[in-house]
């Protein structure tokens, strides 16, 4: 008997962005509702599966979080052919973080095929007063590089669901 299909559509999501914006933080948040401030940095790649109802759709978010680290972007940016949407990750409290986003996003094009959905992510805005980037700067980076702007905390989960939400909405 053949395999009954369980799902109408099949997502694949990457995550990028410098090492401890809180990528794998987000994918475990999103994907087993946990958050641990013991995580550790990924080695190489990693992926998880959501499975999500969108409308009257079943949607299979194939979702690959990559490592930040520098030494390991040869193995990464094998990961980004076929990405259907791309989250950039920044940290709010780290200046140097944000500033890389747009070398990630040149990064992305070189790489993902044409009408792959880009979203900036600016997490852990739950550290209000370690703040360094404001939310307008942000927007207008988003604007520029033709991308949506979410902020989020893996910790507390404010805006996580939202994020990979919007990104499902743009490419199913
Ligand atoms: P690489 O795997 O090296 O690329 O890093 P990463 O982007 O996966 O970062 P990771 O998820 O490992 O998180 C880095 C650190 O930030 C960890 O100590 C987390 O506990 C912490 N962290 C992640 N997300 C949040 C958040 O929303 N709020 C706070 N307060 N801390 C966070
Ligand atoms: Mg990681």
């Amino acid at each position: 008997m053949a395999p009954v299909k369980q799902y109408d559509h099949l997502v694949k999501v990457l995550l990028i962005g410098d090492s401890g914006t809180g990528k794998s933080c987000l994918l475990q948040r999103y994907t087993q509702d946990i958050f641990s401030l013991g995580c550790v940095s990924t080695i190489g790649i990693d992926f998880a599966i959501k499975t999500i109802q969108y409308d009257d759709q079943i949607v299979k978010l194939q979702i690959w979080d990559t490592a930040g680290q520098e030494r390991f972007r040869t193995i990464t940016s094998a990961y980004y052919r076929g990405a259907a949407a791309v989250m950039v990750v920044f940290d709010l409290t780290n200046r140097d973080s944000f500033t890389a986003v747009s070398r990630w996003v040149s990064e992305l094009s070189k790489y993902t095929p044409e009408g792959c959905q880009t979203a900036i992510i600016g997490n852990k805005s739950d550290l209000k007063d370690r703040r360094a980037v404001a939310e307008d700067e942000a927007l207008a980076l988003a604007e520029r590089c033709n991308a949506t702007y979410f902020e989020t905390s893996a910790k507390t989960d404010a805006g996580v669901d939202p994020a990979f939400r919007h990104l499902c909405a743009l490419t199913v």
